[in-house]
């Protein structure tokens, strides 16, 4: 005989952390779009462009790699990752500006679990942490679900208004312990963190003794202006410094590979938490991407990308201007996936559920702030559709903002 549970019933015996678990607007998005039936552009979701992942190539090397590995291949793995992986990586990093050594490398589950190892090590609950305004929410979830006390600084074109810092620090009356970054083609803003800030973020960190989480998921896909070093090179292996990179966005996010670059003693204390959380990274997407970068497929992948993003960013543009330069503004990447639109005196909340209606989706502004601001703004992912689909989606966009502007108007 089998009892019949009901929910509801059962008070469970939950954590006092259970209420800090706020989850993604974003990841959300994925289903709920998933479970739609009609025609719906989509510049919600930052995924690659299907036809920007080597299928085929990956497919084949998938292939080889059970052939050569055998049953080897779906067995546990290290846990600061497999060998052949850390030494591809390392040898790729040597071609950038992040070249780094075996000791500081982590290979983990995409960049999410990076984020995550850095505030399991380092928030304690109540301690402060800084966050740009817009955010990606994901970010800001995981420090949340450690216990964080969220300040947001203000974003400008260029990136985190650095200066404005101590004036948030000193009104906040203590300094934070980790100060949350995405320096390069931000997600949502677009904007790239200049120079003369990355100096003085750094210093700031420094001076305060606080970890930057520098997330730089996209710093490979610059298309169009000039190469700004990285935190982690301006940094020159300052412990304070913890670079959290993944192949998501530069190869396919489903492989769930990624990599954090981190003192030593950081890197041991990695392993420990990894080793309770889900003991080592998928093996055949670290084998795969291993095989990938030791074949030398990297370099021509990325300049394709940067070709395809380069297109598709222009053409997203050209369409805004075409049927909302009176209504909107929006940034100009350099880089990356995303762009900003903001449209005044629209709720961007409301006009999702018109946009999605009319099949256009997107993030509204809301969901990528830890205060709720941003409720006239938007993201846009120019980097998943083809420039055909794009002039649909914005003229469905900018359908749906009249339709919004004229009942605002009556
Ligand atoms: C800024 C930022 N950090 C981290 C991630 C998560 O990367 P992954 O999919 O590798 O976990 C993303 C993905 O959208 C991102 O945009």
């Amino acid at each position: 005989m089998t009892t019949a549970y009901t929910t509801g019933t059962t008070t469970l015996p939950w954590s006092t952390r259970r209420d800090a678990l706020i989850g993604s607007v974003i990841d959300s998005s994925t289903s709920l779009l998933a479970r739609q039936s009609h025609d719906i552009v989509r510049f919600a979701m930052g995924s690659p462009a299907a036809e920007a992942i080597p299928v085929d190539l990956l497919s084949e090397i998938n292939g080889r790699i059970s052939a050569t590995h055998g049953a080897d291949v779906l067995d546990y793995a290290a846990t600061e990752g497999h060998p052949l992986l850390r030494t591809a990586l390392l040898e790729f990093l040597d071609t950038t500006d992040e070249a780094t050594v075996d000791e500081r490398l982590m290979i983990t589950s995409g960049g999410m679990q990076g984020l995550d190892l850095a505030g399991k090590l380092f928030v304690d609950p109540g301690d402060l942490v800084i966050v740009e305004a817009p955010t990606y929410t994901n970010g800001t979830a995981t420090m949340l679900s450690y216990g964080a006390d969220i300040e947001e600084v203000p974003t400008d074109q260029d990136g985190m208004v650095v200066e404005l810092l101590p004036e948030i620090v000193k009104r906040a009356g203590r300094t934070p312990k980790a100060i949350y970054v995405i320096p390069n083609f931000q997600n949502p803003s677009g904007t790239t963190l200049s120079l003369a800030r990355r100096t003085q973020l750094i210093e700031l960190a420094r001076q305060w003794n606080c970890i930057i989480i520098d997330d730089d998921p996209y710093g490979l896909l610059r298309f169009e202006g000039q190469p700004l070093p990285s935190l982690r090179a301006l940094g020159e292996g300052d412990p304070l410094i913890f670079s959290v990179r993944t192949f998501s966005k530069v190869l396919a996010p489903g492989l769930r590979v990624g990599w954090v670059d981190a003192d030593p003693r950081i890197v041991e204390k990695m392993i420990a938490a990894k080793q309770a959380m889900d003991t080592c990274t998928n093996l055949p997407g670290q084998l795969v991407v291993a095989d990938f970068l030791t074949g030398g497929h990297l370099p021509a992948h990325l300049d394709r990308l940067r070709d395809l993003y380069r297109t598709r960013k222009r053409a997203m543009q050209d369409q805004l201007t075409h049927h909302l330069s009176d209504k909107a503004t929006w940034t100009d990447p350099a880089g990356g996936f995303f762009l900003w639109l903001t449209v005044p005196g629209i709720d961007t909340s409301t006009l999702f559920e018109t946009g999605l209606a009319g099949g256009v989706a997107f993030i509204p502004g809301r969901a990528l702030s830890a205060g709720g601001n941003f409720g006239d703004a938007l993201r846009l992912c120019f980097a998943s559709t083809a420039p055909e689909r794009t002039a649909v989606g914005i003229q469905r966009l900018a359908t749906s903002i009249e339709a919004l502007s004229v009942g605002t108007r009556t």
